[in-house]
């Protein structure tokens, strides 16, 4: 809106009864946010899930923030990173987003961040997990969960639970050689040894080869971190190889036993415990309402990238309100410190960091009215990442 009719709507709101007014805001142009996902390609199922949640989010909260209308405008970058930086770039020029979210993979996250930076809009990483990704740009925030949280989460139990002598196998890429370094540096640090790092490509990874280093090391667990949607290949790889009768312990992040893959994993994946930040059978008031809410409307189960990306919507328009609409420096600061109970639990943004602080869950996959959840029995409270050098 110009200046010169910004002006003449003010002077008008000054002298007509107050009920007249509400048109001429109403007449204000709507606030866009810029979500940047992998629709297709290897990482679909990321775009799918926090597009849904996306979609409820909006239906739940009327489509608006600051008391004007609210767009969404998504993009299908296919996890490519160069394609993520042209989006970003568009969406901030052509279309004047206030903020732009999304980044299923770390390498799509940093190749945005420039344009986060240069043209001072904040950035909420729903998905991705490395956690420089918020060291990139003052102006990025996630809320999603980082490598090293859900690491030292999953190196706590394993030390306490007798796991002496363990291996590691990661996607070669930001988050895989996160999880790598806290989980063996935690494990060692508490007395334990780490027999292998073994990392897999992030494209096509082929397990037949790891899966036999591992079987013949013999280690008393096998800590796995793989990028979502690639839990299923890989379970179904290690009971076909019989690994699940061996005595190695399967443990890891919980992309392993993902709530949108376990229906499809099946009992192999019954015991297997892993660190993560969110379980759809959270057994909280605030949860059992998003689950229910998400399924009724998309007849599929939320997973952990749901909630990053129902997450930053809320804490995105709660920042817009804040600002009454306004973007840029303004907007990156009102949504440093936010606090709100998740469907995970509760939150808070690192007001230093940028960083969502969360409670890590240990979890085990049992069968409940005969679905397999994760079954969440342990918990560290309000980590930070453990990532930032302090
Ligand atoms: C990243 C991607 C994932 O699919 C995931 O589950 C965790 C992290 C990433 O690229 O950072």
């Amino acid at each position: 809106m110009s200046t010169r009719r910004q002006h003449l709507l003010t002077l008008a709101a000054a002298t007509v009864a107050p009920g007249l007014i509400a048109p001429a805001f109403a007449q204000q142009d709507a606030l866009k946010i810029g979500v940047i996902l992998p629709m297709t390609g290897p990482q679909a199922s990321t775009g799918r899930q926090i597009d849904a949640a996306i979609k409820l989010f909006m239906a739940q909260n009327g489509g608006k923030a600051a008391g004007r209308k609210l767009e969404v405008i998504i993009k299908d970058d296919a996890g490519v990173p160069d394609t993520t930086r042209r989006l970003a770039q568009e969406l901030v020029v052509n279309d004047k987003v206030s903020a732009l979210a999304g980044f299923g993979l770390t390498p799509c996250a940093l190749a945005a961040a420039p344009v986060a930076t240069q043209s001072k809009t904040p950035l909420v990483v729903m998905a991705a997990g490395t956690s420089s990704i918020t060291e990139a740009s003052p102006f990025i925030t996630r809320t999603s969960v980082t490598l090293p949280q859900v690491a030292v989460g999953m190196a706590e139990w394993s030390n306490k639970n007798n796991i002496k002598k363990v291996m590691t196998l990661v996607a070669d890429y930001g988050p895989g050689i996160d999880a790598e370094k806290f989980y063996a540096d935690r494990v060692t640090l508490n007395g334990g040894s780490v027999l292998d790092k073994l990392r897999t490509p992030l494209r096509s990874p082929d397990f037949a080869p790891m899966l036999q280093k591992v079987r013949d090391q013999k280690p008393d667990a096998l800590f796995v971190f793989l990028p979502s949607g690639q839990g299923a290949t890989f379970m179904k790889q290690f009971a076909e190889r019989g690994l699940d009768k061996s005595g190695i312990r399967l443990i890891g992040a919980g992309e392993i036993t993902d709530d949108d893959q376990l229906a499809a994993i099946g009992d192999v994946a019954l015991g297997i415990v892993t660190a993560h930040h969110y379980s759809a059978a959270h057994p909280s008031a605030v949860n059992k309402k998003f689950v229910a809410d998400f399924q009724a409307m998309h007849k599929f189960r939320p997973n952990f990238m749901a909630v990053g990306g129902y997450d930053g919507m809320r804490l995105i328009t709660k920042a817009l309100d804040i600002t009454k609409g306004a973007g840029g420096e303004a907007l990156i600061n009102a949504m440093k410190g936010q606090i709100w109970e998740s469907p995970r639990g509760e939150v808070y943004i690192d007001a230093q960091t940028r960083e969502i602080v969360l409670d890590m869950y240990i979890r085990k996959v049992e069968r409940v009215n005969g679905e397999l959840w994760n079954i969440e029995f342990d918990s560290i409270k309000a980590l930070k990442d453990p990532g930032k050098k302090k």
